[in-house]
């Protein structure tokens, strides 16, 4: 399993990369590619823990080869979210970033599986799937938005209240990446009974989750640390699924469901050759319903803008 993460010097980039270094299976490689200088600092720096996966670091002018050969790609890079910014305000500068990279995925491993978590994601996605159209090699199989922070802090937060072990509680996190666009399943949790008030303000607590680290880093960033843990989660289940083992993960992909958006997180049955089945979400609550129906404009606003900015 050769696997990339393009801006493996940020943030999330190394706590990503450190994970990635301690999980993979043994006799993958790790290909760390960034434009900022420190890149082969962090591949030394990481190359020292003794695991079976060699790790390379790649500066910006080295796209092409960090890239070729690669299974899965990560993409972290960009700028993250300032107190008093939504994720829609880092659009002007991710999105070039995202296009560009792309472009080096379509050139170099057109058939690897990418993975997008530079805000805003909803956006990102689409424009990272209009790229790899322009270029001949779009596979929507094989192009995933990773929302799967939310249903960890949707998982964590459920355990708090409910004083429970959170690797006993699953909760299906459904929709977009971004303020009410992300839709928290909470009828579907089982062995637990959520009051109404609990139900509206642990669902716009999941939904703020991201706003509440930005506040608390008070000019620092996002999240960073537990955003790597949920994008390493999402690449060592995608990494089992190639290899043939049956994994489902929450991740925002394209449906072709007119009913919803063009990409909108499910639960996906992943394979060989990444999406194997995209799952229904099931019955929503009369609440959970409400919440869809009302964002769902918001969130086909958001991938329209992702198309139009590939293609004018
Ligand atoms: C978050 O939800 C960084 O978008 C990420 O915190």
């Amino acid at each position: 399993m050769k696997v990339a993460v393009l801006g493996a010097a940020g943030g999330i980039g190394q706590a990503l990369s450190l994970l990635l270094k301690t999980n993979l299976p043994a006799g993958s490689e790790l290909s760390l590619y960034d434009v900022a200088p420190v890149v082969p600092g962090v591949a030394v720096d990481l190359s020292h823990i003794p695991t079976d996966v060699k790790v390379k670091g790649f500066g910006k002018d080295d796209l092409a080869a960090a890239l070729t050969g690669c299974d899965i790609v990560l993409i972290p890079a960009g700028v993250p979210r300032k107190p008093g910014m939504d994720r829609s305000d880092l659009f002007n500068i991710n999105a070039g970033i995202v296009k560009n990279l792309v472009e080096g995925i379509a050139e170099n491993c057109p058939n690897a599986c990418t993975c997008i978590i530079t805000n805003p994601v909803n956006t990102t996605v689409a424009i990272a799937a209009e790229t790899l159209k322009a270029k001949g090699v779009y596979d929507k199989n094989k192009l995933f938005g990773v929302t799967t922070l939310d249903v960890i802090r949707a998982e964590t937060f459920v355990a708090e209240l409910k004083d429970k072990d959170p690797a006993n509680i699953h909760v299906p996190v459904i929709g977009g990446h971004s303020g009410t666009t992300i839709l928290p399943l909470l009828s579907q949790v089982e062995g637990v009974e959520f009051s109404d008030e609990e139900i509206s303000s642990l669902t716009h607590r999941i939904q703020n989750a991201g706003t509440e680290v930005v506040e608390a880093k008070a000019g620092g960033g996002s999240a960073t640390l537990s955003m790597g843990q949920a994008a390493a989660r999402f690449c060592l289940s995608l990494a089992k699924a190639m290899q043939g083992e049956d994994v489902i993960e929450y991740t925002y992909v394209q449906t072709d469901d007119s009913e919803d958006a063009a990409f909108f997180s499910h639960p996906v049955r992943l394979g060989k050759n990444g999406v194997e089945e995209i799952l229904p979400y099931g019955e929503l609550s009369a609440f959970e319903q409400k919440a869809k129906e009302d964002m769902l404009e918001g969130l086909r606003g958001d991938i329209k803008l992702g198309v139009d900015f590939v293609n004018g």
